[in-house]
């Protein structure tokens, strides 16, 4: 059975890694089973990636179901919504033939990402010195402090403009109190001046408006008119808030508990949750990563998989696949199926390694540390698995991998205690194995 099997009506996609692990490809191929999809937590610090054709769109706001036509797309509550961001991505993706207009929802509940969240952010950025967590300067972890200070603006106080201006000066206010609390002179920042910020809100109103729903009411009544809906997920497991690396992690819970509380439905209505994971494993920013290779084994990795990232453009750290850290990221969640994409970049390898645990302190340990200082001391213990050294990129089903592909999916498999559901073996739509 695969995802989206006739029974399965409501489904959640997560990142099972460090982000970056093929989501946005998983569910624009979803998408075309689905009526409505949602992204539930994060903001446009995500980077989508989806191939249609001889077509590259990269999303970081708006679901990837916007590619199908047809489907319904929704921003729910969880998600950090910056409308000027919004707003570029809509324009891209109608100047490229994509309808937006009328495609799109916004829940009233959503927070919304100001200017100054993002010159708070890079001040904060200056401010941590050696521990900086190399966020991607798109202001989420200050919108989303805003939120739970409540403090924060979100979409449906727009209606009261005099609302919105009180909390778009007290945060301004904030956050120039901060850039300066940091060192950082705040000069004469557009991002920190709250008459600018409120004059271009001003422009985007009646348009952010438009858009503005519950998801909850939109996904209920969609389920219970039989239809199917895709709660796409952001980021990873080990970015997530608190089951991540923290504090090298992002500022919302991108675990699928958040696909019912980011969407605004409860979670019994949630049939099956899909995690997504690399054939091996990359990271991005700082934080630790124990099976993290270096020189030429990891520029040949970047060079094949196109390891760069798809909102910042900076070079992903790329490693082994990690045991441990798909085994929490499976407990987490609650994975009742695993995708495994970009297959195919490993095809020449000679030889694949997995940590199938850590060495910490003299002993072996297969829990994965609550502590980012324990997990920089965790030295993997590998297995090494033989490469399969043929292309797979135009296998289309299971059986026609390599067996020796195929051994090491099954590993994969075993270690998350979760069955197999797609294989991924190239960039396009049609460069995937359902299972
Ligand atoms: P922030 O989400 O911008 O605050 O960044 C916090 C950490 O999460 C940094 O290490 C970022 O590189 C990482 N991060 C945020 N979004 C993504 C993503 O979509 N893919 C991979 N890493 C991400």
């Amino acid at each position: 059975m695969t995802p989206f099997s006739d029974s399965v009506r409501c489904l959640a996609v997560v990142g099972a890694q460090w982000g970056d692990e093929g989501k946005g490809k998983l569910s624009d191929i979803l998408a075309a089973r689905a009526s409505v999809v949602v992204r539930f937590q994060g903001g446009a610090n995500a980077g989508h990636t989806v191939r249609v054709g001889d077509d590259e769109f990269i999303l970081h706001l708006i679901p990837s179901g916007i590619l199908t036509d047809g489907v319904r797309s929704l921003l729910g509550c969880g998600v950090v919504v910056d409308p000027w961001a919004l707003q570029r991505e809509a324009h891209g993706l109608t100047a490229r033939g994509i309808a937006v207009t009328g495609r799109m929802g916004i829940s009233r509940r959503a927070h919304l990402v100001l200017p100054h969240h993002r010159e708070m952010d890079v001040a904060q950025e200056v401010g941590r010195g050696d521990n900086r967590i190399g966020t991607t300067s798109r202001g989420i972890g200050p919108a989303y402090r805003d939120k739970v200070a409540r403090e924060g603006l979100r979409l449906g106080d727009l209606h009261d403009w005099g609302r919105t201006c009180r909390i778009v000066e007290a945060g301004a206010r904030r956050a120039r109190f901060a850039v300066e609390a940091v060192g950082v002179d705040p000069g004469d920042r557009a991002g920190l001046d709250a008459a600018l910020t409120l004059e271009r809100l001003g422009d985007l109103r009646q348009w952010l408006l438009g858009m503005a729903t519950s998801t909850g009411d939109e996904i209920r009544s969609a389920l219970a008119a039989g239809k199917r809906v895709l709660l796409e997920g952001a980021q990873g497991a080990l970015l997530d808030v608190d089951h991540g690396t923290y504090p090298f992690v992002t500022s919302s819970t991108t675990t699928a508990g958040a696909a019912a509380a980011g969407s605004g439905i409860g979670p019994t209505l949630i049939d099956e949750v899909l995690g997504v994971v690399k054939a091996y494993v990359t990271r991005v920013g700082e934080g630790p990563f124990p099976t993290e290779l270096s020189g030429r084994e990891a520029e040949k990795l970047r060079r094949i998989g196109r390891e760069f990232g798809a909102t910042t453009g900076r070079p992903r750290r790329p490693g082994w696949f990690d045991a441990v850290a798909m085994r929490h990221a499976a407990a987490v969640n609650g994975l009742t199926g695993v995708a495994v994409t970009k297959l195919d970049v490993l095809d020449s390898l000679e030889e694949i390694k997995i940590a199938s645990c850590y060495r910490m302190d003299g002993k072996e340990i297969d829990r994965f540390p609550d502590s980012a200082a324990d997990l920089d001391r965790a030295e993997p213990v590998y297995e090494t698995w033989p490469g399969w050294r043929e292309p797979t990129t135009e296998c289309r089903t299971f059986d026609e991998l390599p067996a020796r592909a195929q051994a090491y999916l099954r590993r994969i498999e075993e270690v998350a205690s979760a069955p197999l559901r797609y294989v991924s073996v190239g960039p396009d739509r049609a460069h995937t194995v359902p299972i």
